[in-house]
């Protein structure tokens, strides 16, 4: 795609640039260089150094780098894909506008900087003459088009003006006569480094669901980021001796790396700290407002003069005015349960500093959600009965309408948040369930400037919301309503997937008191991503609470993985490499054989109505159950035997062969969205053509061989290593043990 890019893209005349890294604001601060400059990057060069117009820049480059970050951050090389030390002479676009949030675009022009090839083209433009070489150089350049043109991520283009061409940046859009999915996996905190429940429960089942929705061949788009607003981000910045703004950047890293070792393949991962998440969730803030929708109330609230802040009800501590307990919290007693309003409290006290809070009086903004309720019944009335809701999110949503609707408070007291826009409530920021969602929408604007055609359109858009069930309500209610209230045809959620609570072991996670399994220390391991994602996806809590346990992790490595799949697959690859010298045999299917593939037909069809139902810890186990046949087959067949015997037994052994390494490749496929590095594996071993993934999940699921005789497969070598006991104690020691963790309360 680079290369393309490079041979009918960029613009040769263009060939090195050397340009302020500053030019906006101050003069030659930091120097970089431009090697190859694609349209809008040339739009923004003209405009900053030629104009003057630096302020205008980001505008033009937001979308090349956002998508550019998220290319190179997904890679695991340092230059972009395929573009070695010498190709990057011609193809290392420059970028002088801000990088603070693009830390591997940041990383990877400092790394392109100090090559020589760079160096001297940048000398060439320069003549030593700095930021006026630049402009003499570019003056006597033609003038760029404009980027509008282009129906590719730099532009915002009118279709009428669209010319052929490659598409640099292919953004998912959706298409009519498509099924288009909108996939979302709720936000994460940033203050916080993700476990394994975080991982379960959102990103790695929407991930799942994507790869299987992109082999379904539906027009798909998967996006999530941090959820950065609130108090706890401002908390935990205090506590680190950070900014929030370090705090965030700092854990937003994290979180990436984490969710790439994973291998979770978002097609934009974002954040929720952006000037689009002001513009859109004021716009939305303004339309509730006009609309009739908000209700302005007065609260009482514990103010701590001496940290100067109201007091989140987390963050107050005192004498439980129903059971005396002395530690109770300002929202809850953990001796008697109880809920307490923190200006109840007897003894109040600041729990960053211990002073004594004073109760002050303010004024907040209410959503009316009982104004809203008729509106919000009638919608959910008709989503929950043509959508996939599991279970646990109708439940939830219907008894949260049963105890019937309160005006919800949608205004805080705090500084690091999404300003409130209207005059009368300047001080205060919007409340993190009422801005967080908003994210998924800003998300999505700073990946295309074409959003809406996501975000309002709910005739052509499926919307997937995954989350952990604590999530439900703000999910199933208060969003829908602010978008209702919003009154602007936006799309609200078709299918809610909620999971249940993975638990730790034999006991319940509980973040208060210690460390357990995060994703961080996954990796560290030594134990591969697949097999991680294996087994979170094999106990993953859906329909019920489910356990992650060391012991059952080994066990399942070697029984399921190693004995049963790996197994399977590898004696196929086996006897065609050892009997067959490496090209599949020809079959000539008897009974028995038409049995198997029946068999093995049904199990596909399973998975396929299954998946289609996001069932998928279910559906993984008929991908295991083909694996079980497959052996069986095998074991009864014995092919290991027959290729030793006379013409017949030989014929027999090349059809068992051939069924079963074309069963290996169904397998594959099939494995894709669970272990997508071992997928891929098996058909590099295979060398099975690509069209195999594109075509074997389409429809309703029948078995066609791919791999048909005469067929010449690669190198197969075992795909799973066993783990051993002391091993696993080992590790288990190590990470997590006994500690506790709570999964779920932030
Ligand atoms: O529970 C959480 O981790 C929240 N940050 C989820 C927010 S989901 C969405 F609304 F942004
Ligand atoms: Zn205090």
């Amino acid at each position: 795609q680079w290369l393309e890019w490079e041979a009918t893209d960029l613009q040769p005349h263009f060939f090195g640039l050397l340009l302020d890294l500053n030019v906006i604001q101050s003069i030659l601060i930091n120097l970089c260089f431009v090697l190859c400059v694609q349209p809008a990057l040339l739009q923004a060069l003209h405009m900053a150094v030629l104009h003057g117009k630096g302020s205008e820049v980001s505008k033009v480059l937001q979308g090349p780098l956002n998508y550019l970050e998220q290319s190179l951050s997904k890679g695991n090389t340092p230059y972009l894909t395929g573009v070695q030390h010498q190709h990057l002479a011609t193809a290392l676009p420059i970028f002088h506008c801000p990088f603070s949030e693009r830390t591997s675009v940041k990383a990877w022009f400092d790394r392109g900087a100090v090559l020589h090839s760079c160096e001297s083209a940048a000398q060439k433009v320069l003549q030593g003459k700095g930021l006026q070489g630049m402009k003499s150089y570019m003056q006597r350049q033609p003038a760029p088009q404009s980027s509008q043109s282009r129906d590719t991520q730099p532009c915002n283009s009118n279709p009428a003006e669209i010319k052929p061409q490659i598409c640099l940046f292919p953004i998912s859009l959706p298409h009519e006569g498509k099924r288009n999915l909108l996939v979302t996996s709720a936000l994460p905190y940033v203050n916080n480094v993700p476990h394994l429940g975080n991982i379960i429960g959102c990103v790695l089942s929407a991930d799942v669901f994507s790869r299987y929705g992109r082999l379904r061949g539906w027009n798909l788009l998967f996006v999530c980021g941090t959820d950065e607003y609130g108090t706890a981000t401002e908390n935990k910045a205090r506590e680190e001796g950070l900014t929030p703004q370090q705090i965030c950047d700092k854990y937003h890293a994290i979180h990436s790396s984490i969710y790439k070792w994973f291998q979770i393949d978002f097609d934009f991962f974002g954040r929720t700290t952006t000037e689009k998440q002001t513009e859109i969730a004021q716009d939305i803030f303004w339309r509730i407002h006009k609309h009739g929708f908000l209700i302005e109330d007065t609260v009482e609230q514990l103010r701590c003069e001496k940290c100067q802040r109201f007091l989140a009800d987390r963050f107050v501590e005192g004498i439980c005015p129903h059971c005396s307990y002395p530690e109770a919290r300002g929202d809850q007693c953990d001796k008697c349960g109880r809920l307490i309003n923190a200006v109840e409290l007897r003894e109040p006290q600041c729990k960053v500093c211990r002073q004594t809070p004073v109760v002050r009086s303010s004024k907040h903004l209410f959503l009316d959600l009982p104004k809203l309720e008729p509106q919000l019944e009638q919608w959910l009335e008709k989503s929950t009965s043509t959508g996939d809701w599991t279970a646990n999110a109708k439940q939830i949503t219907r008894s949260w309408l049963r105890d019937g609707l309160k005006p919800r408070c949608i205004t805080r007291d705090l500084r690091w948040g999404t300003p409130v826009p209207h005059p009368d409530f300047k001080e205060k920021v919007f409340y993190v369930w009422f801005d967080a969602p908003i994210g998924y929408l800003s998300i999505t604007a700073n990946y295309t400037d074409k959003w809406e055609k996501w975000w309002k359109n709910p005739h052509q858009v499926e919307l997937y919301n995954f989350m952990a069930k604590d999530n439900v309500p703000f999910h199933s209610v208060v969003f829908p309503c602010s978008l209702l209230g919003a009154q602007d045809n936006y799309t609200l959620v078709s299918h809610l997937i909620a999971t249940e609570y993975l638990n730790y072991e034999d006991t319940k996670f509980s973040k208060s008191r210690g460390v357990g399994v995060f994703g961080d220390m996954a990796k560290d391991t030594g134990i591969p991503s697949d097999v991680w994602r294996f087994y979170l996806l094999y106990v993953r809590p859906e329909g019920q609470d489910s356990a992650f346990s060391w012991a059952d992790m080994a066990l399942k490595n070697n029984s399921e993985l190693l004995n049963n799949l790996g197994n399977f697959i590898n004696r196929a690859g086996m006897f065609v490499t050892k009997f067959f010298e490496g090209c599949v045999p020809a079959m000539e299917l008897q009974q028995e054989d038409k049995k198997l593939l029946a068999l093995v037909g049904w199990e596909l069809q399973q998975y396929i109505q299954l998946m289609d139902k996001v069932k998928i810890r279910d559906a993984l186990r008929h991908i295991l159950n083909i694996s079980r046949h497959g052996n069986q087959y095998i074991q009864v067949n014995e092919p290991w035997k027959k290729i030793k015997g006379g013409d017949t037994e030989r014929q027999r052994a090349g059809t068992v062969t051939g069924v079963s390494v074309n069963i290996a490749c169904l397998l594959s496929v099939m494995l894709l969205p669970y272990m997508p590095t071992v997928s891929q594996t098996i058909r590099d071993q295979l060398n099975a053509p690509q069209s195999c993934v594109n075509t074997m999940l389409q429809g309703t699921g029948t078995f066609v061989c791919s791999l048909s005789a005469g067929h010449r497969i690669g190198t197969v070598s075992p795909l799973f290593q066993k783990l051993e006991v002391d091993q696993i104690e080992a590790l288990k020691k190590r990470f997590g043990g006994q500690q506790v963790f709570d999964v779920y309360d932030a």
